[in-house]
């Protein structure tokens, strides 16, 4: 057979698995908003317990970190809080120790340095036990000159926010194989289902580690590891941080959508992880939002987006420069 034929033959055969799937597909959906519902009225799978367990949360010194590890505390689990602020962290484990019977101690540890992460794991095992739980939290938020951001912001939000996923991996993973038990939490961002203009870094490092962790899901399926849990939480604009709180006052974000609390958001990304949830949108409905605008040719995605939020970045723009 001439290769022309065979490629040819071989594109008929995409074309029509495609047909296919375009016919299954008001049948999956159905399907799948089925098994959703059951799924909510039975509320299974019933949460697991993570009781005596060991976690590592990165940047547990403020915001959303301390949120989780309070909670995660709640749930009777041991925190190792991370932060490349160790005071913060230190705060943090005092928290814990006020109200929680739990072990809980605090690291002074930089996520973007490899080396730092390898160390890191070594004094928590000796120091608490094995590390079942990774909430992989840290991250910069804005940069000093969001217009024309110096390279060096560019690099370290990428760095922190990107890049810090693959070491936080390279460290933890490989014990909870060997265990066959874990939970990893990666704190994206609706950024990265909704591009924000003037922010490409965030952006970027956003829909990467969303798309990182969306790989990652499926290597532990192949390799059957049924028992280690990958949750991705994409929330939209937190209370957690000052400077962010300000700039939604100063574009007006609140119109749009309320901000959340870092409280609020914990409690649902723990209750999430513990049922095995993949992916968490905050508010929840913003799921079904971003399918439905990505349903949609590109250009079209771009124009409802602007028409919806143009005006605000154009007040976001102006509040920068
Ligand atoms: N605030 C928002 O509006 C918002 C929205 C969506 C997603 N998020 C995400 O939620 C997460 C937490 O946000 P937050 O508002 O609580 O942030 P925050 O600034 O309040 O806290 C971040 C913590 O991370 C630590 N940190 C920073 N760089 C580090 C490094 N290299 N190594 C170790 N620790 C480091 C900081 O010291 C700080 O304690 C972030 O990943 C952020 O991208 C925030
Ligand atoms: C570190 O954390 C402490 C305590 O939470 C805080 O007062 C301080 O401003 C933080 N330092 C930096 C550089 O963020
Ligand atoms: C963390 O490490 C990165 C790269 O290794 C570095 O650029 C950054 O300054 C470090 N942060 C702190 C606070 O030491
Ligand atoms: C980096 O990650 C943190 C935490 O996930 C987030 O709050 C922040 O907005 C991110 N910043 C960028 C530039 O991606």
């Amino acid at each position: 057979m001439s290769e022309v034929l065979r490629n040819t033959l071989v594109k008929l055969q995409a074309l029509i698995g495609l047909i296919g799937l375009a016919a299954l597909t008001p049948l999956l959906i159905l399907a799948a908003i089925l098994s959703r519902l059951i799924a909510k009225l039975c509320r299974c799978p019933k949460p697991k317990s993570i009781e005596g367990e060991v976690a590592v949360v990165t940047g547990a010194g403020h915001g959303l970190g301390r949120a989780i590890s309070l909670e995660l505390a709640k749930k009777g689990c041991h925190i190792a809080a991370v932060d490349i602020n160790l005071s913060g962290a230190e705060n943090t484990v005092k928290q814990i120790q006020e109200t929680y019977n739990v072990r809980a101690k605090a690291y002074k540890a930089n996520v973007t340095n490899h080396g730092e992460l390898t160390e890191l794991n070594n004094k928590v095992v000796a120091d608490l036990g094995p590390v079942t739980v990774l909430i992989n939290n840290a991250g910069v938020m804005l940069h000093r000159n969001i217009l024309n951001p110096d390279p060096a912001d560019v690099q370290l939000m990428i760095d922190v926010n990107l890049t810090s996923h693959f070491w936080t991996k390279m460290v933890f993973l490989p014990p909870m194989k060997a265990l066959r038990k874990g939970f990893i939490v990666t704190i994206s961002s609706l950024a990265g289902v909704f591009p924000l203009p003037y922010s490409t870094a965030y952006t970027t490092s956003k829909a990467g580690t969303m798309a990182h962790m969306r790989a990652l899901r499926m290597e532990l399926a192949l390799e059957k590891q049924k028992n280690i849990h990958v949750t991705t939480v994409l929330p939209t604009f937190l209370r957690t941080n000052d400077e962010i709180t300000q700039m939604s006052n100063t574009i007006g974000i609140e119109e749009i959508y309320p901000l959340i609390s870092g409280e609020e958001v914990a409690h649902r990304v723990v209750e999430g992880m513990l049922r095995g949830e993949h992916e968490i949108t905050l508010p929840d409905l913003a799921s079904v939002l971003y399918r439905l605008l990505f349903l949609l040719p590109i250009d079209w995605q771009m124009r409802m987006t602007l028409l919806l939020t143009g005006s605000r970045f154009k007040e976001f723009t102006k509040m920068r420069s």
